[in-house]
Parts: C-alpha cells; structure tokens; sequence
C-alpha cells in the first residue's frame, strides 16, 4: 500500500511558502504527513537555541496532555535521531525498546502503539525531527520513509528561515533607528518559535535570552482534577528554566487572578511533590534571577550589553576548576601571583581566594598601544623580587598575545624558579604571538567582551558577569 506521495508534497511545499505563521505551517505539514504515511499522529519538533530540548512546531491528531506531556530531551527521548538516523518503534508496548522513550506511560495512554520519528538535518546537522504515531502496531515502507526524509528536508528550509528572521527581529528590537537590516526583510513576520499568550512572557523570554538561561514555554501540562470524561482540569505553567529545574508562573498584580492561581499551584504542589514551581510577578523574576547569581546589574551599567557570556555563577564554577589544579600542580610550594592592571583583579581576586596554597599576589601596570607612548613601558614594577621563586603570570585575557609577550620575556629575565601562564579568557583565534598558556578558564570567539574586570574605554569593569557588547559599539573599537 504505497501512500499518496505527490500531491501530499505540493501540498506541503505550498503551505510552507505562504505567509501563514509557523505554527499553522507546521500542523498542516504534520496532517498531510500523517494522512499519508497512514499514521493517525504526527509532530514536527525543533531543536531548542541550546540544541537539548525538542519543541513542537506543528502536531496534528494528538491531545493537548500528549503534546505538553514534560520538557522533550532529545537525548532521553528516541536519542538516535540526533545521530541523524530514522528510529522505528514497532510497539511501544515492547518494555525491551521503552529506555529509548522518555513518557512511555503518557505514550500509551495517548493509544499509540508504533513511532517512526525522521531526522530534520541542515548541512548534515540534526535540527529537529518529525514524528509519526499510529494506534496500531504498524509497518513503514522504504517510500513512506523517503518521503518523510523530503518532507524533513522542506521543514529544514522552515528552521533556516525561522532562524533569519530571529536574527533579523534581534537587530531591529535592539536599536531599530540605527541597524540597517543585513538581509532583505522577510514577508511574514509570524515565524517566530513560540507564540507568547501575554506579552509580559515575551519580555520575561528576552530577559532569559539576555542572560543566556535555557527555557522551554509551557513544555508541560499538569492535570490538576479528573472527572468521569478523564481529565477535568489542567494547569500549564508559563515556562520551565531547565538550569534550575524550574517551573515560572508569571501573573500581573490583579489580585483575583493571583488568588486563582496561588490555589492551583498549591493543588500541583501536593499532587506533584517533586516539581519545582514559583509564581512570579515582575518584581519578583529579577529578584530571582539575582538570587541564582545573574544579578541583574542595573540599566545603566548594562547599557551596550548585548548578551551575557558567561554568567556569575559560570564565572565562579570555573575559577574553582582551575584553583583546584593549579593547587594541585604546585602542592607544597609556595606560589608568586603576578596580575597586569586592571583587567585582572576580578579574576586575580576570586582565583587566590580558592587556592590552597600560600600565595603572594603581586601587580605591574603597562602602557597600552594607543596611550602616549610609542613603545610598551613599565608603569608599575612588581613589589616583589621573583628571581628564584615559582612564578604563575595571571591574566583576564590573551587576544593577540602581545602584551604577555613582552611581559614574559621581562619576568623570565629576573630567573624565577619556574614560569608559567594562567588566564581566564583565550582569544586563541585573533593570536599574533604564540605565547604558552598552561591553564585556560574558556576559549572564546572574537566579540569585544566586557565585566568581570574588563572594559571598554574605562566602562563595565564591575559587571560580575562577562558580556558581548553590541556591535556598533566593538566597531567604533576600544582597543
Ligand atoms: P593582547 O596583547 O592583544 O593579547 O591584549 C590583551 C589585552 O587587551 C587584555 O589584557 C585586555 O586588556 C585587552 N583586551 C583584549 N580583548 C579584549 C576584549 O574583548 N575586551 C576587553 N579588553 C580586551
Ligand atoms: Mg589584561
């Protein structure tokens, strides 16, 4: 029984070039690809920004429990898609395959009894899948599954397309006077992911965007009462941050609806004891972004960030890692810290409170390319005399290399017992000079970078997170 392959795939070619919004797109491909193959099911899911969580873009045939059943790990959850290849469940019933599904419980509630889920691959990268259900255990004919590759490939063009217009929504929203749009504007302006209900959710989205926080929105249905007819109410949170395990319910400041809702997230935490969930009104979110160590630092000092880097806590976690080998390496010994002004005292600071060793922190200062002097100068000697002692060069960044370069060539002159280099960041692809770097807290692509004890023309250097700034302002350049 071979299915009706052509005029299903006009159909879906046509519906993806109109300017419907992605999610009405995505439901007719998922019907059209459904009816075809014979399945009584479909989903199309793409991969989350941080390539972890799958979310729907389309579903036909399936309930809305089913649909919202938990976040969808797209390692937990038929994990060989990610490889790229099909994944074909005969029966779900089989407890020997059920490791590879994440709600089997829900699945079966739901009557399914096969799955057959299709990579969505871009350049031979995994950015989403299709997934076909049906009640009945059922067969996939290699035509039904090249035709799910070709309607994969169609929903592939939709990912990049919905991916151009983030981009171009992104320059437009942050400085729409002054960006010039790089790419012609897209007909539609309905692509985007996720369709907010409020739009308190969308800015509470951008805040999380800002902060580089994962969120899935409303990933999960909770059935709160049941009546005969199965399930008679439903509560499904705004958004679930995966980082904290957590479930965020935003609410306005109008008290009946507060009331509402404060009744049914009791109801949730009794009948679900390990879930997570917080009501927050606006006040409260960045206080609660704070409290998890994305302080929010103020407009004013945020003022040019685009996007954070590297959060507090990442900060923090990884100057552990790094005092903790360091601590390791030089167990018994005593250590000289030498840091170049100013960049460095963040670093150089949370670095020497975790070691656990006995250090000397020493400081020089240089004369910067762009300052007076036609030469790099000492401005500030070490304090300390070095010959002999074990010495480990701190610094907040190497970019082109230059600067630790000179500094090294000067240090080693003065005959330490040993040399060697710590810093934070690696600029590796913009390095001039090969300088040996023997602890590396992250590489980072070229963005002018601020925070954490690095600045741009003086500013932003007690930002406690790191940030990209803007790219207006990293052309008009402050190095
Ligand atoms: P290098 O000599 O090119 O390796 O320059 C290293 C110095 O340049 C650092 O110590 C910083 O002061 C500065 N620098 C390099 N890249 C950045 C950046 O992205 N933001 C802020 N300062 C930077
Ligand atoms: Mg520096």
């Amino acid at each position: 029984m071979s299915g009706n392959y052509y005029p299903a795939l006009k159909q879906i070619s046509k519906v993806s070039n109109s300017a419907f919004g992605l999610r009405k797109i995505g439901n007719s491909i998922a019907k059209s690809a459904a009816k075809t193959v014979h399945g009584q099911g479909c989903r199309i899911l793409f991969l989350n920004p941080l390539k972890r969580y799958l979310v729907t873009v389309g579903a036909y045939g399936l309930s809305d429990l089913f649909l919202r059943k938990g976040p969808l790990d797209a390692r937990k959850s038929l994990p060989d898609i990610l490889d790229g290849r099909i994944v074909y469940i005969a029966d779900i019933a089989d407890i020997a395959v059920t490791h590879g599904i994440q709600y089997p419980e829900e699945d079966r509630d739901q009557g399914i009894s096969s799955i057959l889920g299709v990579p969505i691959t871009k350049n031979g990268e995994v950015v989403g899948e299709i997934r076909i259900y049906t009640r009945e255990p059922q067969e996939f004919s290699e035509s039904d599954r090249s035709f799910l590759l070709s309607v994969a490939d169609i929903c592939a063009l939709l990912f990049e397309k919905m991916e151009l217009y983030r981009l171009l929504e992104k320059g437009y929203k942050s400085d729409k006077e002054r960006i010039e749009p790089q790419v012609p504007q897209l007909p539609t302006s309905a692509l985007r992911p996720t369709n907010f209900a409020h739009p308190s959710e969308g800015e509470f989205a951008k805040l999380l965007d800002f902060y580089r926080i994962e969120w899935l929105y409303e990933p999960r249905a909770f059935p709160l009462r049941w009546g005969k007819n199965g399930v008679a109410e439903m509560f499904t949170p705004d958004f679930y941050l995966s980082e904290m395990d957590l479930y965020v319910e935003l609410t306005t400041l109008k008290q009946s609806l507060i009331t509402e809702k404060n009744r049914k997230v009791r109801r949730l935490r009794e009948l679900y004891p390990g879930i997570n969930i917080k009501l927050l009104n606006k006040n409260d979110y960045t206080r609660l972004l704070a409290k998890y160590g994305y302080g929010f630092a103020g407009e004013a000092k945020t003022e040019g960030v685009e996007h954070v880097l590297y959060s507090h806590t990442q900060i923090q976690r990884r100057v552990r890692v790094l005092a903790k080998r360091i601590s390791q390496d030089y167990a018994g010994e005593k250590l000289v810290l030498v840091g170049i002004l100013k960049g460095v005292v963040c670093f150089m600071s949370d670095l020497m409170q975790n070691l656990s060793l006995p250090v000397i922190p020493d400081f020089m200062a240089i004369s910067r390319y762009g300052s007076d002097a036609h030469v790099v100068q000492i401005t500030k000697d070490l304090d300390s005399t070095i010959t002999g002692q074990h010495v480990l060069m701190v610094e907040d960044i190497v970019d082109t290399g230059m600067t630790l370069n000179y500094v090294l060539k000067y240090i080693s002159a003065r005959n330490p017992a040993s040399l060697r280099v710590c810093t934070f960041l690696d600029k590796r692809v913009r390095r001039l000079v090969d300088v040996p770097l023997d602890y590396v807290g992250f590489e980072i692509t070229d963005e002018f970078i601020v925070g954490y004890g690095l600045d741009r023309g003086g500013e932003y250097r007690n930002l406690p997170f790191i940030g990209v700034l803007h790219q207006e302002l990293m052309k008009e350049g402050a190095k």
